[in-house]
């Protein structure tokens, strides 16, 4: 099966995108015909600086690799190195009915959020439609706050096919949903806009830190507490053994448990569970040419497909070889 998802270069990963997405992408590449690109081209819609978006996409793809990307078999690119890409979303915006983009929440949300309100951040879900059916996805594997965006892009593949025929394949979405969502340190969601992470690779220390700070209701010592309302707790559900997190389970339960206790193993187990890549890690830091030369080689597989469907796309709409 042909699967495609997008990973947008804000930043290096923390653990949230780790157990929210980038592990299950990093699993289904194994019995599909996996295509991961960092979406750059999206990026941009929230203005970052040329180093920011720059760097910021080797980081990302440094990290993905790290994990396990197999750079034999999938197909991991930049989305700029593609700009087949950016025709195609022209092409599709001329089938696409304004309401279809007036309703997406995504826009709405990040206007609210003080991002200004840029053509590309309106247009932003016809980008997506573009990435995913110029590759002829059938799974696009997301977190539910895409799940509106694959819609939208199934309605525009399913009007381009009525205008111009049996084009466009079109894909499903698969919502992530192994793990809910992942806390930050200040209990909501983990994410950059909160300030609120912890990344997959900053120094252990630093891990271990943050989670000694993560923040637990004041609930006395011999109380007992409920496992399932603490931060601490959600956050030991992804690193820990089934055995060891239901002797802690029982040891909320039956009071006496400190949070610095738990927290404290916690920071080991996390700390351990990605001890295995830091070395990796390290070394690609050292040597962003292999990054850049993995990207390039993907970006070459990538454009193949690209092309082939752009033309198909061209023919289809007026736009080929012949005049008339
Ligand atoms: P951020 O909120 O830090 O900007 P992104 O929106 O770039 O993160 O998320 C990238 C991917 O990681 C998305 O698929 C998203 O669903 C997933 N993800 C991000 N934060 C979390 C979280 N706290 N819990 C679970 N999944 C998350
Ligand atoms: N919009 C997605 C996000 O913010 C990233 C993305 C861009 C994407 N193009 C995609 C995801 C195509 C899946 C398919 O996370």
């Amino acid at each position: 099966m042909r699967v495609l998802s997008g990973i947008q270069p804000s930043g290096r990963l923390h653990i949230g995108n780790f157990f929210g997405a980038t592990r299950q992408h990093l699993e289904m590449q194994a019995e599909n015909d996996a295509f991961y690109f960092i979406a750059d081209y999206h990026a941009l819609t929230s203005n970052p600086s040329p180093t920011e978006i720059a760097q910021y996409t080797l980081d990302v793809a440094a990290d993905y690799i790290t994990l396990g990307l197999d750079t034999d078999k999938t197909v991991f690119w930049r989305q700029s190195d593609v700009p087949e890409v950016t025709e195609f979303t022209w092409l599709l915006s001329c089938v696409t009915p304004m309401g279809l983009l007036q309703r997406c929440t995504s826009y709405k949300d990040k206007v609210a959020q003080g991002f200004s309100p840029n053509h590309g951040l309106f247009a932003y879900p016809v980008l997506q439609a573009a990435d995913i059916l110029i590759f002829n996805s059938e799974l696009v594997p997301v977190g539910a706050d895409q799940k509106q965006h694959i819609e939208v892009t199934r309605d525009i593949a399913v009007r381009f096919n009525n205008a111009y025929g049996p084009i466009l394949t079109i894909p499903r979405e698969h919502i992530i949903e192994s793990v809910a969502v992942v806390p930050g340190t200040d209990g909501r969601k983990m994410s950059k806009s909160y300030g609120n992470t912890i990344e997959i690779f900053e120094p252990e220390e630093s891990v271990t830190k943050k989670i000694m700070r993560i923040v637990t209701d004041s609930t006395p010592v011999e109380e007992p507490k409920d496992p399932e309302r603490c931060n601490v707790f959600a956050l030991l559900k992804l690193v820990a053994q089934p055995e060891e997190l239901a002797e802690w389970q029982g040891r909320y339960r039956a009071g006496g448990l400190g949070y610095a206790e738990v927290k404290k193993r916690l920071g080991e187990l996390m700390v351990d569970y990605f001890r295995p890549y830091r070395q990796k890690r390290a070394e690609l830091e050292d040597n962003p040419d292999y990054v850049r030369q993995v990207l390039a080689k993907g970006a070459e597989r990538a454009r193949a497909v690209a092309t082939e469907t752009l033309a198909r796309v061209r023919e289809a709409v007026g736009l080929g070889g012949h005049y008339v």
